[in-house]
């Protein structure tokens, strides 16, 4: 019988002697290889919808470090362009999308389930992964949260603050709520489908979960996360699920049990002691090396490498950095890293 893979084995709470690994946008700018794919897409958006260009760049750091995981190469935002908001990219600068602020501008939006024909590029990438990802690496789907997506959607662009999204809930609660009950039901549709095409493992990305406190984060950023698990698990028995609150801070506490998340991916703002004490303790973690060491390298990054392996060590664990590996780092970093994880 062959080996369960790692990521699943610790997914499953298994307490491993060296935790596998893999790298948030570990498919990136950084590495030459993805440039040249990307310049053969001819831009950012055609290389998501791209199939085998998508498969490619995905296989590309596996091929490179060997990692325990591949994540699918798409985009939180083309959710929303499924839904039929307008997306694209300005250079240098980012997303935009059309803006919602009314009830008409939601009225235009499609419903959760006619979003497959828009993201079938997407789940024929899932496909050829499935068929071509080494037998030891697992594959993992993801999804925007919807409290993320949604601030996206209501400014159009990326915000320092989430100022629009904020000023929604303010403003008029019911119709936020009527974004975020979209966007739930269309994750599950989106997230099933990448189940059903070969996903072993699916993450929610939900990047500025930081910005909620109180209530709007039990609402906002715990409940829709607790329901897209649920959902997932009632249909895909024994999917295992990894929710990424970024920013949680002490909230992090506890949210395995209040999500129903097998796993909570952590960014380094918490540090790897006390979220060994307060996180690890409801189950697998993932994290949460700082990204900045992939530009820094040396002796600190190995110093800092085994201290979260070290701190993290009698539970489940999935290294992982805080937050995606930035364009500017030095690829022989990532390298060290991996080397440090699994040699000592
Ligand atoms: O992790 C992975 O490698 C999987 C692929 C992935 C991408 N984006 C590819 C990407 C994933 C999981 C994402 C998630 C994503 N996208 C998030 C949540 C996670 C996070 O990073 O906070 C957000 C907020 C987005 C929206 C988005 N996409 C922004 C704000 C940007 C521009 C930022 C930038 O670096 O230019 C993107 C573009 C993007 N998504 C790139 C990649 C590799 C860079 C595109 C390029 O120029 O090649």
């Amino acid at each position: 019988m062959t080996p369960k893979k790692t990521i699943l084995r610790a997914l499953a709470g298994e307490v491993l002697p060296t935790p596998p690994v893999w790298m948030m946008r570990q498919a990136g700018r950084y590495l030459p290889e993805y440039r040249a794919t990307r310049a053969q897409a001819g831009d950012f958006l055609s290389l998501c919808y791209n199939p085998e260009l998508a498969a490619e760049v995905t296989f590309q750091p596996i091929r490179r470090y060997g990692f325990d995981a591949a994540i699918l190469f798409a985009d939180i935002l083309l959710l929303p362009q499924a839904l039929g908001a307008d997306l694209w990219f300005e250079t240098g600068e980012g997303p935009r999308l059309s803006t919602i602020s009314t009830a008409a501008d939601m009225a235009r939006l499609k419903p959760a389930d006619a979003i497959h024909d828009h993201l079938a590029p997407v789940y024929e990438t899932v496909r050829i992964l499935a068929k071509g990802l080494p037998a030891e690496t697992t594959l993992i789907g993801f999804a925007g949260a919807p409290w993320t997506v949604a601030t996206y959607m209501i400014a159009g662009r990326g915000t320092p603050d989430q100022g629009p999204a904020h000023a929604m809930i303010q403003g008029n609660r019911a119709l936020f709520q009527q974004v975020i009950d979209l966007l739930t039901a269309s994750t599950i549709e989106y997230l099933s489908a990448q189940i059903d095409a070969g996903a072993e493992v699916v993450k929610l990305f939900d990047s500025w979960a930081g910005s909620l406190k109180g209530q709007d984060f039990h609402d906002f950023a715990v409940e829709p996360a607790r329901a897209i698990t649920a959902a997932l698990k009632a249909r895909h028995p024994g999917i295992p699920v990894i929710a990424f609150p970024r920013g949680a801070g002490t909230a992090y506490e506890g949210l395995h049990a209040a999500i129903g998340a097998d796993c909570i991916a952590l960014d380094d703002g918490v540090t790897a002691e006390w979220a060994a004490a307060h996180v690890q303790t409801g189950g697998c973690v993932q994290g949460n090396l700082a990204s900045s060491h992939m530009v820094s390298g040396g002796q600190d990054l190995i110093d800092e490498t085994r201290r979260v392996v070290r701190a993290f060590s009698k539970g489940p664990h999935i290294f992982n950095l805080g937050h995606g590996i930035t364009p500017d780092a030095d690829p022989e970093n990532v390298a060290l890293m991996v080397e440090t994880i699994r040699n000592g």
